[in-house]
């Protein structure tokens, strides 16, 4: 089956899903994006990430391109037309089109794109039976991390080192030794006295989605949490470790640079609330 995304106002076949080469994404990252997980075809958590999506807008003075109703339409008709059962639907917002000059342009459109993919739920479902490896790299990225922005070359360059060193996350770590989040994850810890520990998003981090409902999870299921930020030794120290976003949920790593975390095995409270989160984002999808 082919697949068929939205640009501006119309569907078309992926390949010719095209923006114009002076698209002020392309040439500045001016734009923002959201990635929703897709459970049984509904969106999981769509208040959260268009309340994100409106926050980001604001932050770059972006305007809204058209109503959240519109907008569910457009991303539940990309669905529906790549026939996505699970996976994840992409939104890309720039501030649109216009001759290249730093500063923002005059009535400008903003540009909309939507992508949809499948992922088949069993290869994550696998890795998190089994664990995943992590590795660490210097936080470089700019001081606006709460801004779901595209410009992400700091964190491809980080995903990049995780994979040649054949890991399938770089947690980035600030100048104090404290890592901040994955290159496209929070990262979370049960530490050495059992308790759950996640970096505060008062700092220069992305306030994930997954994020916010695993915290609404944890205080239902009556677990102890620190919103305090870990060094990469209080990591690799830790009982568990393990991260979350839309698109893996939460996955644990069993070893960070090479040193087995707890037992070398997904822990206990990372299967908890694996299972919790994929519970309740099925339950309530749209
Ligand atoms: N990434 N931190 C960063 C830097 C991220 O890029 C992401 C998400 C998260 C988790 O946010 P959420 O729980 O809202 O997905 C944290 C998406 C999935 C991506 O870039 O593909």
């Amino acid at each position: 089956m082919s697949r068929v995304s939205y640009v501006n106002g119309t569907y078309r076949s992926h390949a010719q899903a095209v923006v114009h080469i002076e698209d002020r994404g392309f040439q500045f990252a001016d734009g923002v994006y959201e990635v929703w997980g897709v459970f049984d075809g509904r969106l999981a958590d769509f208040d959260g990430h268009m309340t994100r999506l409106h926050r980001s807008l604001n932050e770059l003075q972006i305007a809204i391109p058209m109503t959240s109703a519109a907008l569910k339409r457009v991303l539940d008709e990309t669905i529906r037309r790549n026939r996505v059962r699970n996976g994840i639907v992409y939104l890309q917002v720039t501030r649109g089109t216009a001759p290249r000059d730093h500063a923002f342009p005059k009535d400008v459109a903003p540009s909309v794109v939507v992508t949809a993919k499948t992922i088949d739920p069993a290869k994550g479902e696998a890795l998190a039976t089994k664990g995943a490896a992590g590795v660490t790299q210097p936080d470089i990225r700019w001081g606006r991390c709460d801004i779901k922005t595209v410009g992400l070359l700091a964190n491809v360059l980080a995903k990049q080192a995780a994979r040649e060193r054949g890991a399938y996350e770089c947690l980035l770590v600030d100048e104090m030794g404290l890592v901040t989040e994955g290159s496209s994850t929070n990262a979370w810890i049960v530490d050495a006295d059992g308790k759950l520990r996640t970096r505060d998003t008062q700092a220069n981090i992305l306030r994930g989605v997954t994020r916010t409902k695993l915290l609404q999870i944890i205080a239902e299921e009556g677990l102890e949490l620190d919103e305090r930020p870990f060094s990469v030794d209080e990591a690799k120290q830790a009982r568990e470790l393990f991260v979350t976003a839309a698109s893996t949920f939460v996955m644990p790593l069993v070893s960070l640079d090479g040193t087995k975390i707890g037992d070398g095995k997904p822990g206990p409270v990372a299967t908890r609330l694996r299972a919790a989160y994929l519970e309740q984002a099925d339950r309530d999808a749209i």
